[in-house]
């Protein structure tokens, strides 16, 4: 009888079906960089501060582009054109709590369909928006799309957790974070100025985020339910075993059948947990914690500063043409999420976290020294360009990737759902502090900028180094083991099952 561990060719299609949201979450995060000034030079036109007149070759450029400038610093543009970055990340941080709840509903794979109503929506709004006021109809399809995208960040990672075999867990969680990491680099260069990124096509660019939603529609249907959601939420056994079957190909399901029938007793003592519940028991306090200094270390280690930021430091690096430098980055981006795909099973999650964060923390002391000094001394660009680049690497080796399946690991079926909308939240909600605080905190510091992240990144991989277990190759079971014997040592272990039992009888009142 077969071991059960192979990869079937169902598991692969439930996996890259549903990696195609993480691909649009990817999609929508880059898509809006590169044609920032021809999108603002249409709001200025449809909101009469760029006139027409300027839009016709004129023959006096200089004029134009003042025009422009103008226009693209008219307070009414900067405000519309900020709302419609920023409204992403709040549709995110709003849905992301509602994880729980969807994916429960119906079941996984119901509730990725049901939400790509939300992507294909949000898709026409984009892709229509010279048909009405384009800022309104841009703005609206970022809102929505965001919201769509906070729920996704968490159901992808909680199915392929619950669908893939123990020893394949860490890569097939990891292709969430190659999604993404793709979907941003398609969009950098779709976003070219000679390709969508110009007058005519950029509609068409924003709008395509919702392709994939439409093609996920058709193949969800042929995809298996979670064999945990269906014995554990619903109690459906022969359901369960053939989901098993369908993931698994021919092999003896009895010990995995025997695993959740176990977690099923546990998540009977431990109900199906509230967001409140799991923020105020203590019980969970140690793995609710490790979960989301994973987020926030994902967040506050500064990428997005990096993604931002990379271009002006180009720049300054005398690159002439900067766009295709960050090209190189999102390359590189790439590459290095699939090194963590290889290792991520064998090094461990604890151990690609560490050297990432590590990595991280030098190259951010490397790019400060080359800001610093590059006045003094040429070669110093080249430092602080490697630094890019090596940090972009060390981020996707383990602090890219990591915390976005290792939350589904660390919580057994009861208040997965939950610890998943908080984390996802938490990483929604930090993403916006820094992409709203960033301009703002490089103006105070100027290069050492990244100073702050250093100290921040110096912090987080102590913070693991101390307190976060490995989860590598460990049943969930056994990881709840872990925080559960960790507690009995240190703790209350009688109080714990008292606090158990009221969070039961709280939750079936
Ligand atoms: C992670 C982060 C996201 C970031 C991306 C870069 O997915 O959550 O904010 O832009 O990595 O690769």
């Amino acid at each position: 009888m077969e071991s059960g561990k192979q990869l079937t060719g169902t598991l692969a299609l439930a996996v890259f079906t549903a990696t195609l949201s993480s691909l649009q979450y990817g999609y929508s995060l880059g898509v809006i960089n590169a044609p920032q000034k021809v999108i603002e030079r249409h709001y200025g036109r449809s909101l009469g501060v760029w006139s027409e007149r300027a839009a016709v070759p004129s023959g006096n450029a200089t004029e134009e582009e003042d025009e422009f400038q103008e226009a693209g610093q008219h307070p009414a543009v900067v405000m519309y054109w900020s709302l419609s970055v920023a409204i992403f990340s709040i549709g995110g941080m709003l849905s992301s709590f509602l994880v729980g709840f969807v994916g429960n509903l119906r079941g996984r794979i119901k509730g990725m369909l049901m939400v790509n109503v939300l992507a294909v929506a949000a898709g026409l709004l984009m892709g229509l928006c010279k048909m009405w006021k384009p800022h309104i109809m841009v703005i609206s399809g970022r809102a929505v799309m965001g919201f769509y995208c906070g729920l996704t960040s968490g159901l992808v990672p909680m199915y392929i957790g619950e669908i893939a075999p123990k020893v394949y867990r860490g890569a097939l969680g990891t292709l969430h974070q190659l999604a993404i990491v793709i979907g941003i680099l398609i969009s950098q260069v779709i976003g070219l100025d000679f390709v969508f990124g110009n007058d005519d096509m950029w509609p068409l660019l924003l709008g395509l985020s919702g392709a994939p939603a439409v093609l996920q529609t058709f193949l969800l249907p042929l995809c298996p339910e979670s064999p945990r959601y269906l014995y554990i939420v619903r109690g459906e056994e022969q359901e369960a075993r053939k989901s098993l079957y369908r993931l698994k190909g021919a092999y003896d399901a009895t010990p995995d059948l025997e695993e959740m029938r176990r977690e099923k007793e546990e998540a009977n003592k431990e109900p199906s947990v509230s967001i409140l519940s799991l923020i105020r028991s203590s019980v969970y306090r140690q793995q609710l914690l490790v979960a989301l200094m994973m987020h926030l270390s994902q967040q506050l280690s500064g990428i997005n500063a990096i993604f931002y930021y990379s271009t002006a430091i180009f720049i300054r690096a005398g690159v002439t043409q900067p766009v295709f430098a960050t090209i190189g980055v999102g390359v590189i981006n790439t590459l290095f999420t699939l090194v963590s795909v290889a290792l991520v099973d064998r090094a461990g999650r604890r151990t690609l976290t560490l050297v990432g964060l590590g990595g991280m923390c030098c190259c951010a002391v490397g790019m400060t020294v080359g800001l610093t000094l590059q006045n003094e001394y040429l070669w110093m660009n080249y430092v602080s360009m490697s630094s890019v680049f090596l940090f972009v690497s060390f981020f996707e080796i383990g602090p890219g990737p990591i915390p976005w399946f290792i939350v589904a690991e660390l919580f057994s079926q009861g208040p997965r759902p939950a610890a998943i909308a908080l984390a996802g939240c938490c990483n929604w909600t930090s993403n916006f502090v820094i992409g709203m605080t960033f301009p703002f905190i490089q103006t105070w510091l100027d290069s050492y900028v990244f100073v702050l992240f250093a100290v921040l990144l110096l912090g987080f991989t102590v913070y693991i180094y101390l307190r976060v277990p490995e989860t590598k190759g460990k049943t969930f079971e056994e990881i709840a083991a872990i925080f559960h014997k960790d507690r009995k040592k240190s703790t209350r272990g009688p109080e714990d099952a008292a606090e158990l039992q009221q969070l039961k009888t709280s939750t079936d009142a």
